[in-house]
Formats: structure tokens, sequence, C-alpha cells
């Protein structure tokens, strides 16, 4: 069902002081921030020979990634992204094997329809699977 790895996401605190460590002191071509209010984060793409690494900030009052900035103070890896084929056939799967499937998929940062599992059935890590 696992395709490639579509992105590791980093947590931060300050986005535009994480894009310019990325930009400036790792060389890392970096993309614009983009704000997406329906996922309530501010990003930033890092782009990589291989993946994506995807800065994350809080936007607005219930930010999804507020909680873990509180535990994290100085930012953390958040999610890892891998890519399906067919974001419907995986839910089915997953919930027919009695995956936690967090809310509906929506469309993500790339346009395309993602879905998030509860950290509890992934050994501890939150996973996005993004339709390719
Ligand atoms: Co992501």
């Amino acid at each position: 069902m696992l395709g490639k790895l579509n992105h590791v996401a980093i947590a931060v605190p300050d986005i535009a002081s994480a894009a310019a460590t990325y930009k400036n002191t790792l060389g890392a071509a970096i993309s614009a921030e983009t704000d997406l209010p329906e996922h309530g984060v501010t990003t930033v793409f890092v782009e990589l020979p291989n993946t994506k690494i995807e800065l994350l900030q809080p936007l607005g009052n219930n930010s999804p990634i507020t909680r873990f900035l509180e535990k994290n103070s100085d930012g953390g890896i958040h999610h890892i992204c891998y890519e399906v084929d067919d974001i419907e056939v995986a839910v089915n799967k997953l919930t027919a094997d009695g995956a936690r499937i967090l809310g509906e998929p929506k469309i993500g940062a790339h346009g395309k329809p993602v879905i998030f599992l509860h950290p509890k059935d992934f050994c501890g890590t939150l996973i996005e699977l993004e339709q390719v």
C-alpha cells in the first residue's frame, strides 16, 4: 500500500527562523511560506533530492500543532507522510484492520487528498497518507 516517503514534518515555533536555518546554515532550497487555514498551519517546504521536509508553524487559535509545541518548545518531528495510490482504498483497508483514522480525508498542502493515522496504532508516530 505504501509508496515513497513524501515528507517529514517538523513543527517549529518560528517558521521564518527555521526556514532561514535550512536555507542559510544547511544550504537547502526552500519554498515560500504558505498559510493553510483549513489545517491551522503555515508551511515552508525544504526541497531535498529524494524527499521534502515540511516546516510547520501554528496558524490561528485551534492549530493541531499548538499542544505539540507546548511540549516541545524548540520544535520537533511532528509526522511523516507516505504516498499512496488511492486514499479511498487505503481508508477502507485501514478501517477494516481496526486502525484509527483521525477525521475525514482533507486536501493537503500539495492539493491532494490526505488522511492522518493515530500514533498509538503506528509505533508512536503520527502518519499522514497522501494520494499521489
Ligand atoms: Co504533512
